[in-house]
This record gives C-alpha cells, sequence and structure tokens, in this order.
C-alpha cells in the first residue's frame, strides 16, 4: 500500500523511515517533508493544512492510509475532513484531539474520570483570575488553555509573576486566542517523564518510558523549546509506575472519551509528573511527540504499519508492539538564536560520516539544494543512537553529532545526564 505521512519535522522523517521499512509499504509520501524524507520517500509540495490539496493527492496516488503528524492539524479537523471522504487516517478527530487543544477540556475530563493530575480551576477573564491567585500559595502554574507551540505554561515564584502571565494571556493576547482561557493549576515537584499509546477505542499499546529535554540550554536553562533532546526507556519510571499510568491515566481517559461520544483513535502521549503520590498527568497530546518519535522509532522491533492502520480503523484487536531491549538517545541540533529568531540556508557537512554504528540523523528543518542540504528551520537534525546502556547510546549519539556541522549550530551536551 501507499501512505501519506502529513508534517515536515524530524518526527515525520522518523515517522516515514519506520514506515517505509514495512513489507507491506510499497511508497511513503510525505507532506511537506523536509531534506531527510526525501531518502525514504516522495515529499509532495502541498501545506498539510490544506484538506483539499491533501485529499485530491490522497486519491491522485492510490494512497490507503494518511499518517497526521502535527497537532494544529488535527485541532484543524484534517481527520474529520478524511474520513468525510472515507478516507483512513491514523489520528483523532478533532472532538478527540480536545483534550490538547484545550487544556480546560483535558482538566475536565480528568477531573470526572478521577484521572491523577495538579488541581486547578480554569479563567475565562483577567480579574477573576488574578483576585484567584492571590489567595493560592506559590509556586503556581498558569497555563495558555490553547495550543502554544510549548511556551503558554509559566511557573509562577512570585504572585507578580502570576498576575504578568495573566496578563499576556488576557490583556496582551500574547497567545491569540489560545490565551482567552486559562488554567491555573497546583504546582507538581517529581520526576518528569512521558510515554506514547496508540489506541483506539477503550484499547491501548503502550511505548516505553522517556524523557524530553524542553530548555534550550544545558541544566535546563533558557527558553522552552519543542525539545532538544531525548532519552528511552528511563531507569527510574519502574514497570509498576507504567502499569500505573495504563491503568489509572490512559485507559479511563480512554473511557471517558468513549463515554462522551468522542473515541480516540491515534497516538496518546501523556506527560508525566512521577509525585511521591503516584503518577499524575502534566497534560496530553493527541500526537507523537518531537523529538520522542525519533527515540522511539529507533527502539520499535516490530512492524509499526499493522498498528497505525488497525487504529486508524478503530480497532487494535490482533495487532501488537515489540520493544527492543537496547536504550536509545537522540540529541536535537538547533540553528543559532533558536528558539528565537535564526538563519536560515547554512550548508550542513559530515551527514554520511556520523552515520556510523547505530547512529542514524533523522532530519527535521533542512532542505534539499542539489547536492547540499541547507538548514530551513529552528531545529535542524537528530541525531539518534542505540546502545546496550544509556551511557553508550549517548557516547554514540555525541560521536555522531561531533561530525555534523553547520554555521552557528547549537545542540546541548547534557542530554540524558538527568536520566543516568
Ligand atoms: P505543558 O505544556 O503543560 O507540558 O507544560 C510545560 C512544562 O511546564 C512541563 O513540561 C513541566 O515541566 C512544567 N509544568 C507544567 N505544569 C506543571 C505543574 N502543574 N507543576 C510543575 N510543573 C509543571
Ligand atoms: N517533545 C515535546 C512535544 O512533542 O510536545
Amino acid at each position: 500500500m501507499n501512505i501519506l505521512v502529513l508534517g515536515s519535522g524530524g518526527r515525520e522523517h522518523a515517522l516515514a523511515w519506520k514506515i517505509a521499512q514495512s513489507p507491506l509499504v510499497e511508497k511513503v509520501y510525505i507532506a511537506s517533508g523536509n531534506g531527510g524524507s526525501s531518502e525514504v520517500g516522495e515529499n509532495l509540495p502541498i501545506d498539510p493544512n490544506d484538506h483539499t490539496a491533501v485529499i485530491a493527492a490522497v486519491k491522485e496516488r492510490d494512497i490507503e492510509l494518511v499518517v497526521v503528524g502535527p497537532d494544529d492539524l488535527l485541532a484543524g479537523g484534517i481527520v474529520d475532513a478524511l474520513h468525510a471522504e472515507n478516507i483512513l487516517a491514523f489520528g483523532p478527530t478533532k472532538a478527540a484531539a480536545e483534550v490538547e487543544w484545550s487544556k480546560a477540556y483535558a482538566k475536565g475530563i480528568m477531573k470526572e474520570a478521577g484521572i491523577p493530575t495538579a488541581a486547578s480551576e480554569t479563567f475565562t477573564d483577567f480579574d477573576s483570575a488574578v483576585a484567584y491567585v492571590k489567595e493560592q500559595t506559590l509556586p503556581i502554574v498558569v497555563k495558555a488553555s490553547g495550543l502554544a507551540l510549548g511556551k503558554g505554561v509559566t511557573i509562577a515564584y512570585t504572585h507578580q509573576e502570576a498576575e504578568d502571565a495573566l496578563k499576556e494571556c488576557f490583556v496582551d493576547a500574547k497567545f491569540g486566542t489560545s490565551g482567552n482561557e486559562v488554567v491555573i493549576e497546583e504546582f507538581m515537584s517529581g520526576l518528569e517523564f512521558s510515554t506514547h499509546a496508540i489506541c483506539a477505542g477503550t484499547k491501548a499499546l503502550m511505548f516505553p518510558s522517556s524523557q524530553d529535554h524542553k530548555r534550550i540550554f544545558d541544566n535546563d536553562e533558557g527558553p522552552n523549546t519543542g525539545g532538544m533532546g531525548v532519552v528511552a526507556p528511563l531507569a527510574q519510571v519502574s514497570s509498576e509506575v507504567m502499569d500505573q499510568v495504563r491503568d489509572e491515566i490512559v485507559l479511563p481517559l480512554l473511557s471517558a472519551l468513549e463515554k462522551k461520544g468522542r473515541p480516540f483513535s491515534g497516538l496518546l502521549y501523556p506527560g508525566i509528573m512521577l509525585t511521591t503520590d503516584g503518577p499524575k498527568v502534566i497534560e496530553f497530546n493527541a500526537r507523537f511527540g518531537d523529538p520522542e518519535t525519533q527515540a522511539y522509532m529507533r527502539l520499535l522491533d516490530s512492524d509499526i504499519v499493522p498498528v497505525l492502520l488497525a487504529s486508524a480503523k478503530g480497532d487494535l484487536k490482533d495487532v501488537f508492539l515489540s520493544w527492543g531491549t537496547d536504550s536509545v538517545a537522540c540529541v536535537s541540533m538547533a540553528s543559532g538564536g533558536y528558539p528565537g529568531s535564526y538563519e536560515k540556508g547554512k550548508v550542513i557537512t559530515g551527514l554520511t560520516d556520523a552515520e556510523e554504528g547505530s547512529v542514524v540523523v533523522f532530519h527535521a528543518g533542512t532542505k534539499r539544494d542539489r547536492d547540499d542540504i541547507l538548514t530551513n528551520g529552528g531545529r535542524v537534525l537528530n541525531v539518534t543512537a542505540t546502545g546496550e546502556t544509556l551511557s553508550m547510546a549517548l557516547d554514540a549519539a555525541y560521536a555522531g553529532v561531533k561530525k555534523i556541522s553547520f554555521e552557528g549550530a547549537q545542540y546541548r551536551s547534557d542530554i540524558g545526564q538527568k536520566a543516568l
């Protein structure tokens, strides 16, 4: 069969890479892809947000399954649009994806279903939100309810910081309409990790634990990014904790969504805080993580295609995921200046040399220009490696990173240190 992956980041290169290995697959298309995805499939120069263009591409190329990467496509109803044309799509409907695109909705359904998460209140106006935070103990967490590229969360250590964050949402409209509704929640401390589950209805196939590194600089300093590196699995997260995540978080959410007439098919990605009271939800995402996917695809031994298809059809019966016993590390390389403004078009060298031993480099913001690969975005490359131990995986990944260069390249040198 032919499969179309929507998106153009490292996540989509990794998905296309894994899908292309399936004996069930003739050809992978990526819309719009990047300089790496065109090595495993064919990039289509269409805007994945343009439903008409996507549907036309599917029909023209005899595509049997569309796999959706980014959150904004799900929030824009791409899966509903594909369903309306009887096209199979991996990913939740707009209504089911609301667990990601509205933190207020996610908190509401978690409260109803008794899913462990930080205590919270939701506000739709500045004055009542300010009055509320003044009564709360510190630190306190202020979140724009809608999608905000991971930038809508403030951990306030003073009441003034909380008020400033509320002003950014309600008064300055820094996050557009995403900040018209704000969730204010209790600060949780503990070990932060995440996982993924491929779901359909009330069933879920769990991935191992993983840990992203969201800040741009070492020691978790500087502004938040899309994610600068991932390690998996985490030795600190026991199989008992992972069972709790499945039984107390993932499965109850799926049941609650099904009861509401919004059955969830696709990828559920909970962010978790392992507190002294057990695992609690920080947030839900309704899609594969980036760069979590780049790490996970390296650990997945079994064919992903039957599982994607089964989820898209709404029934996980008779399919499975089988995970290798290695550890994996993924180090992101970014353009100078990211996550602020940065230049594009820098020539990347050393890519072939870097892919030695267990190293695989997934492209994010890159493009091909004849024989050159040029930078074309904030996060540029994801250097992944596996190893018998996490420290072996990290050594291999960093050996790969050191062989690659482009002007202004930056990466964190401490990926995985907390997990070690
Ligand atoms: P989110 O976009 O909701 O994942 O939040 C971004 C980051 O803020 C998370 O990765 C956590 O590190 C942090 N965070 C969010 N909510 C809380 C909370 N209630 N307590 C402590 N840290 C939090
Ligand atoms: N790595 C963070 C995310 O995908 O949201």
